[in-house]
């Protein structure tokens, strides 16, 4: 007679799904380094023709088609053809305004090569994406890959984020709203495409600035936002706003940098100013939500920072001097809501 071990109380298959996330997320960014989505925006294709048009053999042709339309990225028309599904149509096509293929690059030329040392990043307690003894911060000019990737990559992963928060906060009130970080500027031109009557301004280091010179300039939006290069430590903020925006730039630094950057914030706003935090908040008793948990790792191997709760951040807000009167939360992707304070 054979004996069978008891059927596991759960089943595996959620490790499964979270071991293979590397295969579907190498599918997702190779397909976006070929240029697969935008080359079939409002076309479709064979195997053999897409085979012929990067010059390789039929079988790693057919099994990347087929890998990317198991994962949603690809649908088949009624001759067998492969076409874009909507997903990819509407976020992988390069050059549609909430193209998201930046991001994509970001984490595929950017962290992944990191995480194979994610280790060394848990033991030493620093990051591991840049080198600690030879720049500043994650944030140099010299990086040729970040340069190359992360600004149009942050335009990527906010310009999306940025309507759900003109959604979610009523812009109507404010007149002059500071960005401070505000790095490819996708706050500013959704907002100032949403509300007529705003104008705004990015605060961020000069080479960034100038290059988000050309995407303001794109959105045509030169006359209402303004580039102010400048060092968040050590320059004042730029006066004359009613409202901050600190979009994931708290989450980079530890707690004492964060109480520097605050401090600054509620020296440039006036009375009853605004301050608005928007990035994915970890649940105050830290098991989640993933995607800020994650985040908040991916801050381990990128910066000296955490994603913090909204408890942390109350308090923290109450010492510089603002009242915190509400979280606004959405499902975003680089935030989960906003927090909204008000300058005493
Ligand atoms: C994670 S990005 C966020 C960009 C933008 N707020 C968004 O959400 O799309 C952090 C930004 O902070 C800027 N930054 C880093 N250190 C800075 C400093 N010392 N002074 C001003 N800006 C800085 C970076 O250049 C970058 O644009």
């Amino acid at each position: 007679m054979t004996t069978h071990a008891p059927q596991p109380a759960v089943s595996p298959v959620p490790l499964m799904d979270i071991a293979s996330g590397v295969y579907a997320f190498k599918t997702l960014a190779l397909a976006d380094e070929l240029g697969l989505f935008t080359w079939l925006s409002g076309r479709s294709t064979s195997v053999e023709e897409f085979a012929a048009r990067h010059g390789i053999e039929h079988r790693p042709a057919e099994l990347l088609l087929t890998a990317c339309a198991s994962i949603g990225l690809l649908d088949q028309d009624s001759t067998g053809a492969y076409t874009n599904s909507l997903l990819a149509e509407q976020y992988l096509v390069e050059g549609r305004p909430h193209y998201f293929g930046g991001w994509i690059k970001v984490v595929n030329r950017h962290e992944y090569p990191a995480y194979e040392h994610l280790e060394t990043s848990l033991r030493g307690n620093h990051p591991i994406s840049w080198d600690v003894e030879k720049q500043e911060s994650l944030f140099a000019p010299d990086d040729p890959i970040m340069v190359q990737t992360f600004w149009d990559g942050m335009y990527s992963l906010s310009r999306y984020t940025a309507g759900l928060l003109a959604d979610a906060f009523d812009f109507g009130v404010v007149t002059r709203i500071l960005d401070v970080g505000g790095g490819g500027a996708a706050f500013d031109i959704e907002l100032c495409q949403r509300y007529p009557q705003l104008r705004a301004t990015v605060f961020d280091l000069p080479f960034v600035c100038e290059l988000t010179r050309k995407p303001v300039s794109d959105a045509g939006l030169d006359d209402r936002i303004d580039l102010v290069g400048g060092d968040f430590f050590a320059d004042r903020l730029p006066a004359d706003h009613d409202a901050v925006l600190l979009s994931n730039i708290l989450h980079d630094w530890d707690e004492a940098a964060v109480g520097r950057i605050l401090d600054a914030c509620g020296k440039a706003l006036p009375a009853g100013g605004y301050l608005l935090i928007c990035e994915s908040f970890v649940a105050d008793d830290k098991t989640g939500p993933p995607l800020a948990a994650l985040m908040s790792l991916n801050m381990l191997v990128e910066t000296w920072g955490r994603n913090y709760t909204v408890a942390e951040y109350t308090g923290w807000l109450d010492a510089a001097g603002f009242d915190t009167t509400n979280f606004l939360r959405f499902d975003g992707l680089g935030a989960n809501g906003v927090l909204v304070a008000h300058k005493r």
